[in-house]
């Protein structure tokens, strides 16, 4: 079977590094230390780690063994290693901060697969870096190399990178931090919107839950609907993500978190444009963990009010985990659901799916 060719760049990287030690003989040792940023595999670190370099991790996503900051570490190190990311505005930020870790002579690699933009990526490399080599080519993957010369022309930190815009779901117009990466960056999400615009009331003193919060749009417009002393918990793994979100709710409590663990219920509501992609693939993954945890997490009487394109089977995965289920609002390729009342007895598997929806 053929891999996605995005999991290959992580041990082209592994295997340009292992060889540039045994082929490079004017190099007396390998860098003492290393900063590889947004791999989440392991190949890379793996490689630089044997040949004795110290290797620092750091991803905006929550991973196992990564520092999981909305900035990287400042350092200095030896040498940096981008993994490239999803946004050509998101692999600019990550080598202006690549760049601004290393001292000058110091080569900055961007690695990544065909599918994902690395043939034209060197653009991507800041004023101030030399020339951009590929220093491998192998299997649809790329490892481009260039040293710095100088520190490049961006102020190192996040907020460099910030944008404001106006956004509006109907109440007005107000000004939104985004950040390169972000989900709907610049913009109000239509899926998003369809579901602030069928809201339920907040009462006061509900808790609500934001699971997959992003920038907070859907934490914000239920504060702004809610009664007086609600909560709100903005659920999210993005550390950048929960960066705009400080911003832009900051009545908030901000969680970085992937699942329910660790977060104390019981909710009165939860609300949420649930991710259905892991990497580029689509996966509902999360959205099964986020129906089959959500009626332990709700507390009597609550609700999870989800939106999600309407030719996803998200009915019969929220008909497994709630005793009612109806479809709330429809508007182009998009459904809102709304889910109340766990299910007590667990679902023999034999068993055909029974549908309670209102609709
Ligand atoms: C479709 S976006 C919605 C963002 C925001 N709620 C909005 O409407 O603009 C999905 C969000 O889920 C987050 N996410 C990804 N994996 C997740 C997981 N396992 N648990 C919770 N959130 C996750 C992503 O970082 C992203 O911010």
């Amino acid at each position: 079977m053929t891999r996605p060719r995005g999991e290959m760049a992580s041990p082209v990287a592994a295997e340009w590094a292992r060889s540039r030690s045994t082929a490079d003989t004017t190099t007396a040792s390998p860098p003492a230390t290393a900063l590889v940023l947004a791999d989440p595999a392991p190949h890379l670190s793996l490689a630089l780690e044997e040949s004795g370099t110290a290797v620092t991790r750091w991803h905006r996503f929550l991973s196992p063994g990564q520092i999981c900051t909305p900035w990287p570490p400042s350092g200095p190190f030896d040498e940096v290693w981008v993994r490239m990311p999803r946004s050509s505005l998101e692999a600019t930020m990550l080598l202006h901060a690549a760049a601004a870790r290393v001292p000058d002579g110091a080569p900055v690699h961007l690695f990544g697969a065909g599918d994902e933009g690395i043939r034209s990526a060197a653009k991507h490399f800041p004023a101030g870096t030399g020339e951009v080599h590929p220093a491998l080519i192998k299997r649809h993957c790329r490892v481009l190399v260039a040293a710095r010369q100088t520190p490049p022309p961006h102020e190192d930190g996040l907020d460099s990178w910030q944008i404001r815009v106006p956004i509006n779901w109907g109440t007005g117009p107000r000004d939104w931090t985004f950040y390169p990466g972000v989900f709907a960056h610049g913009r109000l999400d239509a899926a998003t919107t369809l579901l602030i615009d069928t809201l339920p009331p907040v009462p006061a003193g509900a808790r609500v839950l934001d699971f997959g919060a992003g920038t907070g749009p859907l934490a914000a417009a239920a504060l702004e609907r809610a009664g007086d002393g609600a909560e709100v918990v903005l659920l999210d793994p993005d550390a950048i993500s929960l960066a705009a979100a400080a911003r832009n709710v900051p009545a908030g409590n901000l969680v970085l978190a992937r699942d329910f663990t660790g977060i104390s219920g019981p909710f009165d509501l939860i609300v949420s444009n649930p991710p259905i992609h892991a990497g580029r693939a689509q996966s509902l993954r999360t959205v099964e963990a986020l129906v089959g945890s959500a009626p332990q997490a709700l507390a009597p009487g609550g609700e999870l009010v989800m939106v999600a394109q309407r030719r996803l089977r998200v009915g019969d995965l929220l008909d497994r985990s709630f005793k009612s289920v109806g479809a709330t609002a429809d508007r182009g390729p998009f459904r809102v659901w709304t889910a109340g009342g766990p299910r007590m007895r667990r679902r023999n598997p034999a068993e055909p799916l029974r549908s309670n929806r209102t609709r």
